[in-house]
């Protein structure tokens, strides 16, 4: 049995009814509109501010990814690095500003320790009404004052696991109204037909297909890469994404975009400084290699589909990092 984690949290404050957090040196409050997180530097105390809706978005991905590949950057100070066991969380330690006066700090903590404190804060700053996961035209605010409730269902959303492949027997059943799965707002165009199949007899459970388009058409939440298929180290992840990538996400691996349906604007940064890089504006049908040494935020006017193929082979990071491999995937 999993020993209990104690999470280090204050009383609700008797002012807003939130708790504070410290994990290691870092401590975590929110207030009526805010989240502050702070750390010590140069014997100071240092407090990085950041509106409590953003950052409860912020802190939804990073745990539901489980801390993702590389460096999940809140912002352009306060982030974690994902070492797969342990995880860094870091201020100041990727921007030139506050590292180059020494006002950066970084700490690394246990997996399941850091998972623990950030679920507990998601879980205590989650107001009723509020789902950090949907496109802020499909919920409520975040900021509805003092502590008001609870929204467990939106922040301990389970992923439907694939035993198979959605649709055949023994599988989660395919997405639909009944299921709780209606259409989305931005997909009505998308056609509900599903492939024909015909499998030769005795293979009718063995041999399937689903139509990505009309399972993606009733996604129903954002920015939030599911694994569709596992081809030995070949992750193919495809998402629905509208509004702003909460986080900028920093690579430790050459990633692949393609772009499904609409349009997606990102702004990419080298990884360690925050200095724009390049403005990738993909349009349905375009593909994408982000590299390994970028860090990176979409923009999404309306709800695009878009293709995340990720490649989960062991030790790249430390080959990237090494210098073995160039960080992009080919030279022209
Ligand atoms: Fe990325």
């Amino acid at each position: 049995m999993a020993a209990q984690i104690e999470v280090n949290a204050s009383p609700p404050s008797n002012e807003t009814g939130y708790r504070s957090f410290k994990l290691g040196e870092f401590e975590f409050t929110r207030d009526e509109y805010f989240a502050r997180v702070s750390w010590p530097a140069n014997g100071k105390k240092m407090t990085h501010v950041i509106s409590a809706d953003s950052f409860l978005r912020m802190m939804m991905r990073d745990v539901a990814w489980g801390f993702f590949y590389g460096q999940v950057n809140f912002d352009a100070v306060f982030g974690t690095t994902n070492l797969y066991g342990q995880v860094e969380v870091y201020a100041g330690r990727t921007n030139p500003g506050y590292r180059d006066q020494g006002l950066d700090y970084s700490e690394i903590f246990d997996t399941p320790q850091i998972m623990a404190t950030f679920k507990a804060i998601l879980d205590d700053w989650t107001n009723e009404g509020f789902d950090p996961f949907a496109a802020p035209a499909e919920t409520g605010r975040a900021w509805l004052g003092k502590k008001n409730g609870h929204n467990r269902a939106a922040i301990e959303r389970q992923r439907a696991v694939c035993e198979r492949m959605p649709g055949l027997p023994g599988d989660a059943p395919l997405r639909s109204d009944e299921n709780g799965y209606p259409i989305n707002r931005a997909f009505l165009d998308v056609s509900q037909d599903e492939p024909e199949v015909h499998a030769e007899p005795g293979f009718e459970d063995e041999v399937s297909a689903f139509s990505l388009f009309k399972y993606l058409s009733r996604s129903d939440v954002t920015w939030n890469p599911s694994v569709s298929s596992v081809c030995k180290a070949s992750l193919c992840c495809p998402t629905t994404e509208e509004y702003i990538l909460p986080i900028k996400h920093g690579n430790d691996r050459v990633e692949w975009f393609i772009q499904l349906t609409d349009e997606i604007e990102w702004e990419v940064e080298d990884k360690e400084t925050g200095k724009p890089r390049a403005k990738v504006i993909m349009k349905a049908g375009d593909v994408a290699s982000m590299p390994a040494d970028i860090r990176h935020q979409g923009f999404s006017k309306k709800r695009a589909m878009l293709l995340v193929w990720e490649n989960a082979t062991v030790g790249l990071p430390d080959r990237y990092t090494s210098g073995e491999l160039k960080p992009y995937p080919i030279d022209f």
